[in-house]
């Protein structure tokens, strides 16, 4: 099995392919959202601190688990357990993150097909197809599940062709293209009236703020969200590095390109914002706060849009495909985990299982989509507020109190030799051991 396992072929592979799955919609979208409802700037920095100092190092833990156990996530915490209660308990935490994966597929699809099918609402308008146009852009049935449809297909195409010629191959075109539309349109945007406005109510934190429990609890979930942890997607990328790379560094590679985008994105969007306030758009809600969420990618932002004529067309159709392949990239990191875990456990053939797993996942898109109201909020909740952390907390535990001290250090030094005298030895098996997972329960407790 070992020889048929696939694995990055370069650091540059894993950083692409895990920057990948951690820039995503929560970053283009949820982050500047999150600072727009929770005060602007008191949100970036708090979400900076929690990003480094406690996602981080649960990051750390979970690509460990999977370079060491190089296999899916329950595979490789079974390789660290001991005793039959221990294997039971990772049976219990891998499958759940393989479950988590799957349940955040299942609507973060729908959204990703959102993305798409108002990229498509400009090129329709280009080519006069009016009425198509407008058909794109509003929430129906047929629409929702023909763009889903969509999106899954092309997650679907990248995971078929396996680690190096699907994830890493995509990650590495994507994400540049990424990089530059996002710089693209916040230089655009910096060029019109309202931006400085934004830009100053994004940078100027009211400290005041900084404590509150409400925006602790959000800038967590979202750092968590943000890394993808607790649903066994950094386990088996982990798993796909080679044991020459140094894990260390290559994990605050990745933390640091999935922050500073978060923090460009916050960039564009906020400034957009008051540019379109300049403009006439109403962008703030009835309670005096920005309007957040849906309303701001869907309502305020096409408004915004609309005021720049046939230029807008041009700015519209760049950023929902911004979104499109942030998206993606994420899309297939969650479609990995529960592929590598079938394909692995039950022997199935990797583009058979990948397209029976993708069928399974789009059928409970429809269900979300047959009852979209309720159950988007519901499987979001559930996997994002719940699921996530409590798995990820489990990790920590795993790591700090089921592995072995003298074994974590062995694997670490595989490809950093002085590791050991360092200050990331120092700190993190303690830190790994005792403050994450209290801090990760603390929040958790107090969200309920
Ligand atoms: N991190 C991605 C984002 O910010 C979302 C994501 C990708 C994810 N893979 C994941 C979330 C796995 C949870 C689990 O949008």
């Amino acid at each position: 099995m070992a020889a048929s396992r696939g694995e990055f072929s370069s650091r540059i592979g894993f950083i692409m392919a895990a920057a990948g799955s951690a820039v995503g919609l929560g970053n283009i979208w949820g982050f500047p959202t999150q600072t727009a409802s929770n005060g602007g700037a008191a949100f970036v920095l708090v979400y900076l601190v929690l990003a480094f100092c406690l996602a981080y190092p649960a990051f750390m833990a979970e690509l460990l688990i999977g370079r060491y156990g190089q296999a899916n996530a329950v595979t490789s915490l079974q390789k660290m357990s001991r005793t039959p209660f221990h294997k039971r308990f990772a049976f219990l935490v891998g499958f759940g993150g393989v479950v988590c994966a799957a349940l955040i597929l299942s609507f973060y699809g729908i959204l990703a097909g959102w993305m798409i099918s108002y990229a498509t609402e400009p090129v329709l308008t280009l080519g006069s197809a009016n009425s198509a146009a407008a058909w794109v852009v509003e929430q129906s049935m047929a629409r929702n599940i023909l763009f889903t449809a969509l999106f899954m297909f092309l997650t679907v195409f990248v995971i078929r062709r396996g680690v190096e010629d699907g994830i890493e191959k995509w990650s590495k075109r994507l994400m540049p293209l990424l990089i530059v539309l996002l710089l693209v349109l916040i230089a655009y945007v910096f060029t019109l009236d309202g931006a400085a406005q934004g830009l100053n109510a994004y940078l100027n934190p009211d400290i005041s703020r900084v404590l509150e429990p409400d925006l602790l609890i959000s800038a967590l979930g979202q750092a968590f969200f943000s890394l993808s942890l607790g649903t066994s997607v950094m386990v088996i990328y982990g798993s796909y590095i080679s044991k020459n790379e140094n894990l260390v560094s290559l994990g605050a590679q990745v933390t640091l390109i999935d922050v500073s985008i978060a923090f460009l994105a916050g960039l564009l969007i906020i400034p957009a914002m008051y540019v379109a306030q300049a403009q006439g758009v109403a962008i703030f809600a009835e309670d005096g706060s920005l309007i957040s969420g849906s309303g701001l990618v869907f309502t305020v932002l096409p408004s915004l849009f609309d005021t720049m004529g046939s230029m807008g067309l041009f700015v519209a159709f760049f950023f929902f495909i911004l979104m499109s392949v942030a998206a993606l990239t994420s899309s297939i990191s969650m479609l990995e985990g529960p592929v590598s875990y079938v394909v692995e456990r039950h022997q199935i053939e990797r583009k058979k299982a990948t397209t029976m797993i993708g069928v399974i996942i789009f059928l409970m898109s429809l269900v979300i989509i047959s009852n979209l109201g309720v159950m988007l909020d519901f499987v979001a909740t559930l996997a994002t507020e719940y699921g996530q952390p409590i798995i990820a907390m489990l990790c920590c535990v795993f790591v700090g109190w089921i592995w072995h001290r003298s074994e974590i250090l062995k694997e670490l030094q595989q490809g950093n030799e002085t590791v050991e005298h360092g200050f990331f030895w120092k700190i993190w098996p303690w830190y790994t051991k005792f403050i994450c997972p209290t801090a990760i329960a603390i929040v958790f407790i107090h969200s309920l």
